[in-house]
């Protein structure tokens, strides 16, 4: 194929041939020409110069063209005496400086200190023992008692879209991608960068202080990336946000060329994104790269010889040339010549296989490998990678969305780091995770087996030396960016929240009290710690066996339970068991030893517990697992996200379909305005469904998947653990409630939804669904985020109860606004089903999302409980129903004693059902065996299910 054809098919955008090399004579002609030009030159000069003076051409810019030259083979390092520094080049004048006393201190690694912890000049001072002479004179110290809080380095995300993704997601803020050509090394996320994201301080709330922000991955070469600081700046702009933003950046010219260059950043990608995007094929994009760097190779290739004529004073040799520089190709050079952290959005294993080929092939490093679903399946061929394996920037919990991570394994930190390659994790902020909860993932990377220096490290150290600020960022060390973290408790506890972030010495959580004492210093207090057991690393069950189990199986390991029995089952060492009463109130039976040994057992058979105390001699022939001081519990029920009408979400042949939408006004005629039941089109024994049951979650509700607002059509109730429909006890209730979506989004207007709702029920007629609704015998469901939207519904239920003498029963789902008018809900005695449960502001119409602490006292869910609502809290993906416990220990523990054991548990089982219809009792209701703690301790197992209705008992 020749270079014309492929121009012919590559559109404009696509560089430029690069600039051909010097072309060389072969010798005796060029020795003949030179004769024949030496013989021209001394006959010309030789009329008008002295033979005393020899002709030496060299071009008017030499000094430039030198330094030029001589920077070439320049790359990135500190510059000489950084760790030294007193005060940093983002110090802002007027900070004062802040002596942390009395804190447990992670410095990285494995290395925790007891002490203090000075900063001053935007810098580390100090750590540990810290002289009374440094600060005694400093004027305006202000002392923060941390009360042995655990204090942790600032969180650096490596894989954000801050501020060229921001939030409230709105059209004229999209700046992540450009779909303008598939190789576009030239586009910087600098320039989209929106100083205005609302999540900025939502993320500082989480303990994040820096942020590489990368282009999206829509293209093979997507654009430059920049390391940020999320701190507003007195400049207020993008460019005072850069950390150490490369010299030229400013005005194009770099400040000292002798001195070392500073790190620059590239986001690649591979798979389906490129592919998908502009029709491509893997091929294709593996093609892509390659022709980029066979540009760019030429181009150094012509730089190299042009440089080595100057540098050797050889001007004539290049007599007619200027520096070779081609602006579309000079960051893959830079890339080529080492001062490029290269960041690759990969998957799967042939992705992989493909850049890393590339990397051999144009000899040239990568930083990180991210999202990576399937890197742990192949250390070795990471380990080929030139230059060696690059970190690996994953996700813990968020897979399956896409065939390329429907093989992800919440085992793959930990398998990566026993292969010691190092293991990121990273927030792709805002979605899927939005980076103030950049900790949980390193929480559930900790808790499926990655260890505890390793899970800290994951955030900090790992990836500031994937991006080449190790120098600055990611560890406590003298010298550093005072870039500080106070925790309420240890950072890797579920919950964990800031106290304080200090950026550039700078605290960014505004509260008080300030006390200033009389030796003149500033007294700043912090909220209360968590209790004490919170203060230290979560025990957590080995996750040897089930990591080996995923890579025995290619990824695809067995889900379902190991062992299956109708028969008894006797648990032994059992704490607690909680029930549903005849109300169906959640309490908690406590089992004692009166013995000591064997007395807290509880016996099963058919599912059924049979015997609770000392059960032993009942059961003779009985399957015995030890729970190890653990706890039985009411399965939890998950709602929100389509379970079971979806197994992979961007592969369509996988999913149950789009319902019709009323106001689309295109449900089949055959329906004859019969509604649909989302029952009907579940599949059971999914990945997603099984991995829901293994963690304790047994009961889905799913509404029928909607494309936006409108009709969805009915929910229904099933099991989680069932084989297929036929089995008994796999539908727990068939219709459950009616559900519809109140939409921001597209046309009809809300007005127009809401005049449709009112239509549709003020003249339902008896025999209709719409009957049923206007007269409360099924219940409601309305998925809405914005509490105008919810208010013009609570009067609409009151104006349909007073037309019809009845109580409607409605709920809202999704709710984030829910909290402005709490007390409105629970006059109207509302229920809400609060999805996702620690909601992210994404969209204009649920911008008024309550954040939570340590921004606000109250969270929506506190709040709601606080007025009597009934609070259930759901998922909105798949991957998330697994996650279920983990967002009621959330819950429980940021409502900071205000919400119970009892609570918390409702909020994930009994309240979810009561909001929407679903009738269970004590007899239906499956239960969950944990081992080691109870349902809210974060490392406690479930080692069973055990469901009357369904009468066995499944082991794990
Ligand atoms: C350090 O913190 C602990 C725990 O809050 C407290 O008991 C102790 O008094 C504090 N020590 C000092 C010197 O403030
Ligand atoms: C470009 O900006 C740098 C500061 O980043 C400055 O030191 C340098 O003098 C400037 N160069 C020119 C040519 O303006
Ligand atoms: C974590 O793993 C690393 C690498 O194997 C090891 O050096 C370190 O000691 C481990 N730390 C803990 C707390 O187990
Ligand atoms: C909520 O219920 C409790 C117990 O029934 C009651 O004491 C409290 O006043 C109620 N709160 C509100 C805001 O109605």
């Amino acid at each position: 194929m020749s270079l014309k054809l492929e121009d012919d098919v590559l559109p404009a955008y696509i560089y430029a041939a690069p600039p051909p090399a010097p072309r060389r004579r072969p010798k005796l002609a060029r020795f003949v020409l030179l004769a024949i030009a030496s013989y021209a030159v001394v006959r010309l000069w030789g009329l008008h110069l002295p033979w005393s003076h020899p002709p030496v051409y060299s071009p008017a810019n030499v000094d430039k063209i030198i330094a030029q030259c001589r920077a070439l083979p320049l790359v990135p390092t500190p510059p000489v005496g950084f760790a030294a520094r007193t005060e940093s080049d983002r110090f802002e004048p007027g900070t004062p400086p802040t002596l942390i006393t009395n804190a447990t201190i992670w410095l990285g690694g494995e290395r925790v200190v007891v002490g203090e912890l000075y900063m001053d000049g935007g810098v580390v001072m100090a750590i540990g023992y810290v002289p009374k002479e440094l600060y005694a004179n400093e004027p305006g110290v202000v002392v923060v008692n941390a009360r042995e809080a655990w204090v942790t380095p600032g969180i650096v995300d490596l894989h954000s879209h801050l501020g060229v993704v921001s939030i409230p997601t709105l059209g004229g803020a999209a700046d992540g991608n450009s779909v303008l050509g598939t190789v576009q090394p030239w586009l910087r996320s600098i320039d989209g960068l929106n100083t205005h994201d609302m999540a900025y301080t939502t993320s500082i709330a989480g303990g994040v202080t820096s942020a590489l922000v990368l282009p999206g991955s829509a293209d093979n070469i997507g654009g430059q990336a920049f390391m940020i600081k999320l701190r507003p700046t007195k400049e207020r702009s993008s460019n005072a946000m850069v950390l150490e933003p490369p010299y030229a950046l400013w005005n194009g010219t770099d400040v000292d060329p002798d001195a070392p260059p500073r790190w620059r950043h590239i986001k690649h990608a591979c798979g389906e994104n490129p592919a998908r995007v502009y029709g491509q094929t893997r091929m294709d994009n593996v093609y892509r790269f390659r022709q980029a760097y066979t540009a760019a190779a030429a181009l150094r290739d012509a730089q190299d010889s042009y440089c080595a004529s100057a540098l050797a004073g050889d001007w004539k040799q290049i007599a007619d040339q200027s520096f070779p520089y081609d602006l579309a190709l000079e960051a893959l050079v830079d890339v080529l010549r080492g001062k490029v952290k290269v960041n690759v959005h990969c998957y799967e294993a042939v992705d992989f296989d493909g850049f890393v080929r590339i990397t051999n092939e144009f000899k040239f490093p990568v930083a990180a490998f991210h999202h990576a679903h399937e890197a742990y399946l192949v250390p070795d061929l990471l380990k080929k990678t030139w230059g060696g394996a690059p970190a690996i920037a994953m996700f813990a919990t968020f897979a399956r969305y896409k065939r390329e991570a429907y093989r992800g394994s919440e085992f793959a930190p930990k398998i990566l780091a026993d292969e010691g390659i190092p293991v990121v994790m990273k927030s792709d902020h805002p979605m899927p995770v939005d980076s103030r909860y950049l900790m949980y993932e390193a929480q559930q990377a900790f808790l499926y087996g990655l260890n505890s220096s390793l899970a800290l490290a994951s955030v900090t150290s790992t990836p500031a030396e994937a991006a080449g600020f190790a120098h600055r960022l990611g560890r406590l060390k003298v010298g550093h960016d005072a870039d500080v973290v106070v925790w309420d408790s240890h950072p890797l506890q579920l919950g964990a929240t800031p106290l304080q972030v200090y950026i550039d010495g700078i605290a960014q959580l505004s509260y008080g009290p300030v006390v200033v004492t009389e030796n003149g210093f500033t007294h700043l207090s912090l909220k209360e710690k968590k209790s004490g057991d919170l203060q230290t690393v979560p025990s957590v069950a080995d996750s040897e066996m089930e990591a080996q189990q995923v890579l025995a199986h290619d990824g695809e390991p067995p889900l379902g339970p190991k062992e299956t029995y109708e028969s008894e089952v006797l648990f032994t060492n059992v704490q607690s068991i909680w029930r549903r009463d005849s109300s169906e109130e959640l309490f908690e039976q406590t089992l004692t030893a009166d013995d000591g040994l064997s007395s807290r057992e509880v016996l099963l058979h058919h599912g059924n517990i049979v015997c609770t105390g000392s059960c032993a001699h009942v059961a003779v022939s009985a399957r015995i697992v030890d729970l190890h001081n653990g706890s039985i519990a009411p399965g939890l029920t998950t709602f929100g996200s389509s379970l079971g009408l979806v197994e992979i979400k961007f592969e369509p042949s996988t999913t149950d379909g789009y319902a019709y939408d009323l106001f689309a006004n295109n449900a089949p005629a055959v329906l004859d305005g019969k509604p649909l039941r989302a029952v009907d089109g579940v599949q059971f024994g999914g990945k997603d469904m099984l991995m829901a049951y293994r963690s304790g979650v047994t009961t889905a509700i799913s509404g029928p998947a909607s494309p936006g607002f409108g009709l969805a059509g009915l929910s229904g109730a099933f099991r989680t653990g069932a084989w297929n429909k036929a089995e008994k006890g796999s539908v727990i209730q068939p219709v459950t409630a009616m559900h519809l979506v109140i939409g921001p989004k597209g046309q009809p207007s809300i007005s127009a939804q809401v005049a449709g709702l009112r239509q549709l029920l003020s003249a339902s007629k008896e025999g209709e669904i719409w009957w049923e609704l206007s007269h409360g015998t099924v219940p409601l469901v309305l998925s809405v985020n914005n509490a105008d939207i919810m208010s013009t519904v609570i009067l609409l239920k009151h104006e349909i109860e007073a037309q019809f003498s009845s109580s409607m029963k409605l709920s809202f789902a999704g709710a984030s606004e829910a909290w402005m008018i709490a007390k409105n809900i629970a006059d109207a005695e509302i229920g809400v089903i609060i999805a996702p449960s620690r909601a992210t502001p994404l969209e204009w119409p649920s911008r008024r999302t309550l954040p939570g602490p340590p921004l606000t006292e109250e969270s929506n869910i506190s709040l709601l409980l606080a007025h009597n609502v009934t609070v259930g809290i759901g998922v909105v993906w798949e991957w998330q129903t697994r996650n279920t416990r983990f967002d009621a220990i959330w819950a429980y523990r940021e409502g900071g004693g205000k919400i119970s054991k009892g609570q918390a548990l409702a909020l994930v089982s009994s309240n979810v059902e009561k909001v929407l219809g679903l009738h269970t009792s004590s007899d239906v209701g499956d239960l969950v065996a944990y081992r080691g703690g109870d349902f809210l301790s974060p490392g406690a197992k479930v080692v069973g299910v055990m469901s009357a209705e369904r009468g066995v008992t499944d082991l794990f």
